[in-house]
């Protein structure tokens, strides 16, 4: 379905959990997340029946999220069921990483695509710093375990933090002269309570251009980065810019929270409640979002925050 402007709606992020196994300072407060209560969170069933109102709408990409969607008890279940969706030609994952050695091989059977992996340095204290509670050493583990299962395709992403990480994007940028998978540097995007930076911690993409000087551009593989290669490198540099240049007029994506709620843009606070519907309720709901999908999410930097009025992990990015 195509919305108020003509962008073709075809993605769809689906958050499976706000829960996470660590605590990244730009995505989520230190002592986590007020638990909600069960009953307000969508079940399997509903899950499964908004993928399936979504893909009669024209939805043919999910994504699935977090928190970290690996937490989930029957996240395996959820990701088999929402491939079989007649329409869904393929199902993606954002993880980090942590919980693959078991589960990589079970996503991989049960019809996951592609996996993106969150490593936002290489230094296992930095990774510590960042992560509030991660070891570096669980990260690999998982990468290697996606390695051997068989995806078609894995990016690493990182959160570009200025004073913390931007003395790495070379190391970083190197893993794909390494391993066959695209490095992707995010700029931060600042929710709502996500950790004290200031201005100097919000990056532009150029830097990342500025310190690889011998990258050359790569057509666009349709998603939201710019991408560029190494000489000699088997994968891809992709470089994601919502702060400094957003991507708002080629958006083909609306969101879908663990508690239910459609959200047309990752930074407005308007939502559609999906919990307790039937499939024509859904179906109704998530016509309404993508029909109201605002034309850009407004101007985003160290002051003016996300409007959105969530978390990253209450959203899944
Ligand atoms: P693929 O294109 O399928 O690889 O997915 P992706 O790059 O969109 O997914 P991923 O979950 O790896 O997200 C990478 C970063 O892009 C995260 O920081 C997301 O928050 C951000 N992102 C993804 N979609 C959007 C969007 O529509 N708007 C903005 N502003 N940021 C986005
Ligand atoms: N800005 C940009 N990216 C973020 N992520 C989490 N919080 C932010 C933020 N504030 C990234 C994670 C993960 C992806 C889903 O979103 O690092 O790779
Ligand atoms: Fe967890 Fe991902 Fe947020 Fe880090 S960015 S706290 S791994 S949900």
């Amino acid at each position: 379905m195509t919305d108020r402007f003509g962008r073709n709606i075809t993605y769809l992020r689906l958050s499976v959990t706000e829960l996470c196994n660590l605590r990244c300072r730009y995505c989520m407060p230190q002592e986590g997340v007020c638990k909600k209560s069960h009953a307000d969170m969508l079940t399997e069933d509903e899950i499964i029946q908004a993928v399936e109102a979504a893909a009669s709408l024209g939805i043919t990409k999910l994504r699935i999220t977090g928190g970290e969607p690996l937490v989930k008890k029957n996240i395996v279940s959820i990701c088999r069921r929402a491939a079989a969706v007649a329409g869904i030609r393929e199902v993606c994952v954002t993880t980090n990483a942590v919980l693959l050695p078991k589960l990589a091989k079970p996503l991989r059977e049960a019809g996951v695509r592609r996996l993106n992996l969150s490593l936002d340095t290489l230094n296992p204290e930095k990774y510590a710093y960042i992560t509030r509670t991660g070891d570096i050493s669980a990260f690999w583990a998982g990468f290697h375990a996606a390695m051997e299962a068989g995806f078609e395709k894995i990016k690493i992403n990182a959160v570009l933090v200025g004073g913390f990480n931007d003395d790495e994007i070379v190391p970083l940028a190197e893993l794909t002269k390494q391993y066959p998978v695209d490095m992707r540097f995010i700029e931060m995007m600042p929710m709502y309570d996500s950790g004290d930076f200031d201005s100097s911690a919000y990056i532009p993409y150029t830097r990342v251009l500025e310190k690889l000087p011998e990258v050359v551009p790569v057509m666009p593989d349709g998603g939201v980065a710019k991408l560029y290669r190494l000489p000699d490198a088997q994968g891809n540099i992709g470089l994601i810019s919502p702060v400094s240049a957003h991507f708002c007029g080629d958006c083909n994506r609306i969101r879908l929270t663990a508690d239910g709620k459609v959200k047309p843009c990752l930074h407005s606070d308007v939502e559609y409640a999906l919990k307790g519907l039937d499939f024509a309720g859904m179906r109704a709901q998530l016509e309404k979002a993508i029909w109201n999908k605002p034309a850009w999410h407004g101007d985003l930097d160290a002051i003016h925050r996300s409007q959105a009025g969530r978390n990253m992990n209450q959203i899944g990015g």
